[in-house]
């Protein structure tokens, strides 16, 4: 990538500094810098701490921007979400299978057309920007077009996004069906042209098992044994009747993820969707493998899919990230995700503490990711993507935030009440790439 220009940003500055294995070891890692200087030099982080210590730093050509009110954390990370639902959130009435059919398969079908998708694209990475999203692990459709609108929408921002094209050979429309052998063939060419081009990954995504033959997942596997280093990206456990249908379809396996797991699609780079309704043996998969879930509240509420278990990824030792699951999930903000994963904590009897909210959806989103050691804070060589927030951005807010009685009771309430109208400005590798107020 070509060099890209020092910027200097001032202001109050929150982040969590190092991963941990359990929940009540986050309070130790959080770091907050009340008059806090991040400066970044070719879109990474070349020095952070107190303004104080650091303002000498700054060379005389640089404009410091200053945020004085505001606070700014690590750019929010979405481990799921599917760019072609944009457009249909909020689908009435139906539970996972029927809601595929019924809405979702007729509107991925539109994305054939690389115009359209384009046009969905371009909506789309905005949608991110605007919600304070850095990063996320994307679905697009079966055809390949859909893949490069969106890989090509997200090199003009620089943005690092992970992608693929669905593998999909049976139970849908024959306009959404590739063959084992198509699937393949277009995977492997998109990985070619997309993998590791710029901040650009390439995601291996058959959509679920039922939707892929057993030789489409064979193949899925063979390219995932050619090209160890790209990702995979699949839903698993959603919804009851869904698993039993993949009982049905895959007698010859243990269960529902033995199936992914048999053809070689479990790793540190993979990603699971959803896994509301996990047995015991697969959550011991999940960690044996270093496979990683992405909890979508959102989704998994509107759909009616059940309560994501978060309690056991510590106990278990399975990475989690936060995902939005649009167009499933509600809305793209990772303020009001985690204010349905507090009450989806709440209904087992579980709280979600504001750190922990923090962690899920920055630096252990990365570690769900497998890129802790390149996202997710503030560390020097880190890659500078953040978000300023604005904790006042109505009247009850600013009435709440008023009261606030520390820095845990204040991100507590913008995690409750916050949205879109909080996102005062988003830097994807340390140049502003969106401002609410232009
Ligand atoms: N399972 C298979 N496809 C999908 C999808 O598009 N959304 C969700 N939420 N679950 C799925
Ligand atoms: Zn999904």
């Amino acid at each position: 990538m070509s060099s890209v220009p020092m910027t200097a940003i001032r202001g109050r500055f929150l982040d969590i500094q190092n991963t941990v294995a359990q929940a009540r070891d986050i309070h130790d890692q959080v770091r907050y810098v009340e008059d806090g200087l991040l400066l970044t030099e070719n879109g990474k982080v070349s020095w952070f701490g107190e303004w104080q210590q650091g303002q000498h730093l700054v060379p005389e050509y640089i404009q410091v921007e200053y945020y004085p009110d505001q606070l700014i954390v690590p750019g929010f990370i979405d481990t799921h979400i599917h760019f072609p639902q944009t457009e249909m959130v909020g689908a009435y009435g139906e539970q996972l299978l029927e809601w595929l059919d019924t809405y979702t398969f007729p509107t991925e079908i539109q994305f054939s057309d690389k115009a359209y998708a384009d046009k969905i694209a371009q909506f789309f990475v905005q949608e991110l920007l605007k919600n304070g999203t850095t990063t996320a692990l994307v679905f697009c459709t079966v055809h390949a077009a859909s893949v490069n609108a969106l890989f090509e929408a997200a090199e003009q921002h620089h943005m690092r996004l992970i992608a693929g094209k669905v593998m999909m050979d049976r139970h849908a429309p024959d306009a959404l069906c590739d063959t084992a052998e198509t699937a393949y063939q277009d995977s492997k060419a998109l990985i070619e042209k997309w993998h590791g081009k710029g901040r650009n990954l390439y995601a291996i995504t058959p959509r679920f098992a039922p939707t892929s033959t057993p030789e489409q997942l064979a193949k899925a596997g063979q390219l995932k044994a050619e090209y160890p280093d790209v990702y995979v990206h699949t839903h698993l456990s959603e919804n009851k009747n869904e698993i039993t249908w993949v009982k049905e379809l895959f007698p010859e396996q243990k269960g529902y993820l033995d199936i992914y797991h048999h053809y070689g699609l479990t790793g540190s780079k993979s990603v699971f969707a959803h896994c509301v309704h996990l047995e015991e043996e697969e959550w011991d998969c999940m960690h044996d493998t270093d496979s990683a879930i992405a909890f979508c509240p959102t989704s998994n509420l509107f759909l009616g899919s059940g309560l994501f278990p978060l309690n056991k990824t510590w106990e278990k030792q399975v990475k989690v990230g936060l995902g939005t699951d649009i167009g499933a999930g509600t809305s793209f903000n990772q303020l009001q995700t985690l204010n349905e994963a507090y009450k989806v904590q709440q209904l087992q009897g579980d709280k979600l503490s504001a750190f922990e909210s923090l962690y899920h959806a920055t630096l252990g989103g990365a570690k769900a990711l497998n890129l802790e050691n390149i996202l997710g804070n503030f560390n020097i060589g880190k890659e500078a993507d953040f978000v300023v927030l604005n904790l006042k951005a109505t009247a009850l807010q600013t009435l709440r935030q008023e009261r606030a009685k520390h820095i845990e009771d204040a991100l507590f309430a913008l995690f409750t009440m916050g949205d879109d109208r909080n996102i005062e400005a988003t830097y994807i590798y340390g140049q502003k790439a969106y401002a609410q107020n232009v």
